[in-house]
């Protein structure tokens, strides 16, 4: 009789631990699921130049926000260490392909892949005004034909909808400011400016014969700043070409001296003006905009938005406003004006802040904080 008691109880036991290893298993799962926010929906987003400064940071903010992300690049104007900071960022990392989209066998080759992709953020171009005037063919060669076959692969694949990374250049100097969406499209100044005119052309030539596809082109104004973790940031190879890397490469005391290119411009303390928005604020733009079209709230199929804070600065007052935000004292002389340079630009940004409903919110000191913490973290600076 014991024998058949001490086997029930055994039994009792093992069911009870059966029912324990079924319940932490379902929870395990459900852990699991419930980490990875969306896993359940989801998006596949293409992001071109996704190791690039705009395009990383979009990543990163894609991840964090359920999409998942891939990424091709051909890392002509960045490193692959990049996926690995994303990656240290977000717990996530994107699948990369070292693909170069001005070549279409490449490009297809890839999506055959990934068919499940819903929608494009299309950064990858040549960037660098000046090189542009010095090799224009460059320029032409790799930001048309990256539109083509981006273009072409969307129909090839059935992929509806592009966010276009567009400039305020196409607007050149405006005679009103702040320049709204409206604003005459001025002849472009350099080759670069000239393919990004000629890149919202193409495109609007091809949604108005294929009507189904939707495409916004956010027109940034001066992205500038650095992901706060200080894992990613913007990496000009050489020289920079653009105001902040040379601020504080200065500051961090790899340059001698920052050159500020006029200062007999029309402007309270004659140095240019320009917007500068942040470069996490620029990467929600995106999601905002592929928001607008996955929702169907695009008024037209090809939309314009300007992405800027709507305030100008001087580049004296930004200098000074970086002085105060790191308390580094910058080097920097004033020499002539730089060929090609306009004197002053910013945005109207209320069209993006009311249709878009997205609006810069990062204040511009934390923002060049940021820049700071991540040159000195490159330039290993305690
Ligand atoms: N940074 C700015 O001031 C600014 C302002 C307005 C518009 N934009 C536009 O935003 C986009 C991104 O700019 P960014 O500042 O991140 O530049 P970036 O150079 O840091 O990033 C561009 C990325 O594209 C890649 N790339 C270039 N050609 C490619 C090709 N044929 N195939 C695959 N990858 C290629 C580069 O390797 C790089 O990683 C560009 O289209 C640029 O014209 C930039």
């Amino acid at each position: 009789m014991i024998f058949f008691e001490i086997l029930f109880i055994v039994f009792v036991i093992c069911i009870f631990l059966f029912f324990i290893k079924f319940f932490l298993s379902f929870w395990g799962v459900f852990l699991i699921l419930t980490q990875n926010q969306y896993i359940l929906n989801m998006k596949k987003i293409l992001v071109t130049g996704g190791t690039g400064f705009i395009g990383s940071h979009t990543t990163v903010e894609l991840i964090q926000k359920g999409y998942e992300v891939v990424i091709v690049d051909n890392l002509s104007n960045s490193n692959i260490n990049v996926i690995d900071n994303i990656e240290k960022i977000t717990n996530k990392r994107p699948i990369f392909g070292k693909v170069d989209v001005a070549d279409k066998n490449q490009l297809f080759n890839f999506l055959d892949n990934h068919k499940d992709i819903e929608s494009i953020i299309h950064f990858a171009a040549s960037k660098a005004v000046g090189e542009s005037v010095e090799k224009p063919l460059k320029y032409y060669s790799n930001n048309i034909n990256g539109v083509i076959n981006i273009l072409e692969a969307m129909k090839h694949f059935g992929i509806k909808n592009m966010v276009f990374s567009s400039s305020c250049t196409v607007y050149g100097q405006p005679e009103q400011l702040p320049v709204t969406e409206n604003s005459p499209i001025q002849p472009a100044t350099s080759p670069y400016g000239n393919t990004k005119q000629i890149n919202e052309e193409i495109i609007r030539d091809f949604v108005a014969a294929n009507p189904d596809f939707h495409c916004i082109a956010l027109r940034y104004f001066n992205p500038i700043g650095s992901h706060p973790s200080s894992l990613i940031g913007e990496l000009p190879i050489g020289v920079p070409a653009n105001l902040i890397p040379y601020i504080t490469q200065t500051a961090a005391g790899i340059r001698e001296c920052l050159s500020v290119f006029g200062n007999d411009y029309d402007t309270p303390d004659g140095t240019p003006i320009r917007d500068y928005i942040d470069i996490i604020d620029l990467a929600n733009a995106h999601i905002a905009a592929i928001n607008r079209m996955e929702d169907n709230k695009q008024k037209k199929n090809l939309e314009f938005f300007n992405i800027g804070t709507g305030n100008g600065l001087t580049v004296l007052q930004l200098i000074n406003t970086f002085e105060e935000a790191t308390g580094v004292k910058l080097n920097y002389k004033i020499v002539g004006r730089r060929a090609g340079d306009i004197e002053k630009i910013w945005a109207d940004a209320s069209f993006a802040n009311s249709e878009l409903g997205w609006k810069a919110v990062v204040p511009l000191k934390q923002t060049l904080l940021n820049a700071w913490n991540w040159q000195k973290r490159c330039a290993n600076i305690e």
